[in-house]
């Protein structure tokens, strides 16, 4: 069977330059690329894995981090992610860390090994020095959903502070009077700016109140948790502001106990916009682009793959307003 040596002195040029052509990447001129396809051809050479790795350092694979597969935003931003590295020849490795920092080091020790490109992390427990370190071993990284300004780390997040500022308004522009907010865990960057937004709004029209806060863990189950003691605290609450669409889902849960009808009685916007936010009554919300999230993130991933210029900066995306029947009676 041929190997890329073979195609090398076949085509008179080195291993890298076949490398470089097998992986599309780096410069390598019309009359050499077509001598060494021509070889390729003559030899019946199919690259493998290892060989793209072994001589052009590029695997053509890239890998994923998300801390929690469980919850529907990971697998849509998994499925852009996929979606766009596949029309460019990658493959992507997926890992689940589960916020786990150890677990976390296991996966970027058991993806350096396999030589990936690049990494895709959304991660609240990653440290920058381990993504500088990626970086001195070639391996390109972009971090979704977090940022470290002071490092020359590419991140994309949506602008969750503006968001929580929009669904609080809608809420009072819907003539709410008690609102209460579901975080997410507090340990997470974007719980910490939704509930800012949240404090800003509620500050400028007087109706602030630690008491009408409960931390939840973006899960059905804190959201469900949270809104009953929000409610054993304040029975007259009648707008709620969910971290995530997930932890609204389970609020709805504890108001439908609890007998109060939504919209009717309490209107409540969650955060995402997952597809599983169009259940009955269907959610309002603040859709973050998730899809988009992730064509980016692999796009500059590819830009420093392919070691072209890149601006290591914090990309803050849009979000938008979905007004469906969770508010509108
Ligand atoms: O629902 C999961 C949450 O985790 C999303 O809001 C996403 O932004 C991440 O923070």
């Amino acid at each position: 069977m041929a190997t890329i040596r073979d195609v090398s002195k076949l085509a008179n040029v080195s291993v890298a330059t076949v490398s470089r052509v097998i992986n599309q990447s780096g410069y390598v001129n019309e009359v050499t690329e077509k001598a060494v396809r021509q070889a390729m051809e003559t030899l019946s050479y199919v690259p493998s894995d290892m060989a793209r790795s072994l001589a052009g350092k590029k695997s053509a694979t890239i890998a994923l981090i998300v801390p929690d597969i469980l919850n529907p935003f990971f697998p849509e931003l998994a499925r852009a992610v996929e979606d766009a590295a596949h029309q460019l020849g990658y493959t992507v490795i997926l890992c689940n860390s589960d916020h786990d920092p150890e677990k976390e080091r296991n996966y970027f020790g058991m993806l350096k090994n396999k030589r990936i490109d690049g990494i895709i992390v959304a991660s609240y427990t990653i440290h920058p020095q381990q993504l500088l370190e990626l970086q001195r071993q070639s391996i390109a990284a972009v971090v979704i959903d977090n940022h470290f300004p002071s490092h020359p780390i590419l991140a994309l997040q949506s602008k969750n502070r503006e968001g929580a500022v929009m669904a609080v308004r809608h809420l009072l522009d819907r003539g709410c009077t008690t609102i209460a907010h579901i975080s997410g865990p507090l340990e997470i960057l974007p719980s910490r700016e939704r509930l800012l937004g949240y404090e800003l709004v509620m500050r400028e029209h007087g109706m602030f109140a630690p008491s009408l806060i409960a931390e939840g863990d973006f899960h059905v189950e804190g959201g469900y948790r949270a809104m009953q003691e929000l409610l054993k605290l304040h029975p007259d609450i009648d707008g709620v502001f969910a971290g995530n669409d997930l932890m609204a889902i389970g609020a709805l849960k504890a108001l439908y106990i609890a007998g109060k009808a939504v919209p009717q009685d309490v209107k409540l916007i969650g955060f995402d916009g997952i597809a599983l936010a169009t259940v009955v009554p269907e959610l309002s919300t603040i859709a973050q682009p998730i899809a988009e999230m992730g064509k980016l993130a692999t796009h500059y991933l590819m830009r420093q793959i392919r070691n072209e210029p890149v601006e290591c900066k914090t990309h803050e995306l849009d979000v938008r307003l979905l007004v469906r029947q969770s508010t509108t009676d």
